[in-house]
């Protein structure tokens, strides 16, 4: 898995009202990128966009290579409640024609590497919070996909759990050489998990600021000078939105 290059060009789309304009970024093959901003602001939409799954009204993403596997953790994670944990992981194997040997040591390893083994019969309503969000990013990563898109991976989640799987998360990405977008509304989160942090806002949403982050994934020591001005400078950037 080389990990995909995304060149995103003037995005812009409207509901009811716009939503986003004017949207650009680029992100290498390998790294993260992390979209910050307050509810509202049009970080699904752009994921979404991202995914495949809607249309922009205008701009472009050229992803390459061109054929590179995207996967999608929705912000609800989308699992299915009647499927098992075994079945969820399953079924983008089956939907991608794996043979039924492949397909259950393909769900095996990935059990084990999520640290769901001896889960697999549980069904997600008998799992716990960060039991369900393994499950999800679990799902996404086992048609090895290139591109991991994250919508809110960890809000949901108490905060020692989040730290542990937010860990997770930098261990599979740094392993497996994926490359990474994620959303957010936490500043902190953004800034351990994006090598580049997109600050969003104003109305209709553009970019505030773009800010590269070289301690992603490295340390959370919210007292270190690199990620304290990091932090204020995003803490800025969205406060100086019109
Ligand atoms: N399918 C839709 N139909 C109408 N409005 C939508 C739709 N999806 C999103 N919106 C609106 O677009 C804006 C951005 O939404 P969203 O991308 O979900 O923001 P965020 O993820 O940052 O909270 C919101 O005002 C939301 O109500
Ligand atoms: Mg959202």
């Amino acid at each position: 898995m080389p990990g995909a290059q995304i060149e995103a060009r003037g995005l812009a789309k409207s509901f009811q009202a716009p939503v986003l304009e004017d949207v650009s970024f680029q992100v290498r093959p390998g790294r993260s990128l992390a979209l910050v901003g307050p509810s509202g602001c049009g970080k699904t939409t752009i994921l979404h966009i991202l995914a495949g799954l809607i249309s922009g009204d205008s701009g472009q993403v050229e992803l390459s290579p061109k054929e590179a596997g995207r996967s999608l953790v929705m912000q609800d994670h989308g699992l299915f409640p009647w499927k098992n944990a075994a079945r969820n992981l399953e079924l983008p194997l089956i939907l991608a024609g794996l043979a039924p040997g492949e397909r259950k040591g393909r769900v095996a390893a990935m059990l084990q590497s999520m640290g769901l083994a001896g889960l697999e019969r549980r069904y997600p309503s008998q799992m716990s919070g960060g039991q369900r969000q393994r499950l999800a990013l679990g799902r996404a990563l086992i048609g090895r996909p290139d591109l991991l898109i994250l919508d809110e991976p960890f809000s949901a989640i108490d905060a020692i759990t989040r730290e542990t799987l937010q860990e997770l998360l930098v261990s599979l990405w740094k392993g497996l050489g994926l490359t990474i977008v994620l959303a957010t509304h936490s500043i902190d989160e953004a800034i351990f998990l994006g090598d580049q942090v997109l600050v969003l806002g104003g109305r209709p949403t553009r970019i505030l600021s773009s800010l590269d982050n070289p301690v992603a994934g490295l340390d959370r020591d919210q007292n270190l000078p690199a990620i304290m001005e990091l932090a204020a400078r995003v803490r800025q950037a969205l406060a100086a939105r019109v």
